[in-house]
């Protein structure tokens, strides 16, 4: 346990839950990386409504999971260690929060306490079109030095299937920490023209 080195993944309710749900199932193959899970409200009703998983699976993919509620959890804290934090996938209203410092849940607080201690925070917003209000919100926090990943399709890898699509971006999301992800092959630098 010493050396392990935690990273909150924190789910809110923008639709593609299952990439969050990738993204704890990918970290459970490192050793040394221990993970806490956040799970908003709407996030439950997404998980529910886009995947066949239980609320309960989805809750033991993580070596701890926290209650969105429990604001004297242990990663609502600077004083713990802990290597950064993933928003995966990330809706417009946890970005608004996020980006104003209103840390009225343990997902808002946990990304106020990652951005404070200067730790990576990657997000991977949800949404199409963007308003005005959303690009200034991904501007503020690009520029406070928070990753900025959306959930992209991406197709010059021949994606076969939807798992295809999902891999890939979880591995560029692991790269940020650099972690290398089996399923996901970078761009070798080829192309038959
Ligand atoms: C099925 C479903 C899909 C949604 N998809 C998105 C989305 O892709 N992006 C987004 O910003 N909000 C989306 N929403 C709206 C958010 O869930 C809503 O704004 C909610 O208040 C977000 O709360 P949270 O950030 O605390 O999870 C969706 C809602 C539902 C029910």
């Amino acid at each position: 346990m010493q050396n392990k080195k935690g990273i909150v993944i924190g789910i809110s309710g923008a639709s593609g839950s299952i990439l969050g749900i990738e993204v704890l199932r990918a970290l459970r193959d490192f050793e040394n990386i221990e993970t806490h899970l956040v799970v908003t409200k709407l996030a439950t009703q997404t998980i529910l409504h886009e995947t066949k998983l239980s609320m309960a699976t989805v809750h033991r993919m993580a070596d701890y999971y926290h209650p969105i509620n429990s604001l004297s959890a242990t990663i609502a804290s600077g004083s713990v260690d802990l290597m950064g934090m993933i928003v995966v996938p990330c809706s417009m209203k946890t970005l608004a929060g996020i980006a104003s410092g209103y840390s009225d849940n343990l997902l808002l607080r946990a990304a106020d306490v990652s951005m404070k201690e200067r730790r990576k925070l990657v997000i991977v917003p949800r949404e199409t079109p963007f308003s005005g209000i959303h690009l200034r919100n991904l501007s503020f926090l690009h520029d406070q030095g928070v990753v900025i990943l959306p959930a992209m399709m991406t197709f010059y890898h021949q994606p076969e299937t939807i798992q295809d699509m999902v891999d890939y971006l979880v591995g560029k999301i692991l790269s940020q920490f650099d972690l290398v992800y089996g399923k996901y092959k970078p761009w070798e630098g080829k192309l038959d023209l």
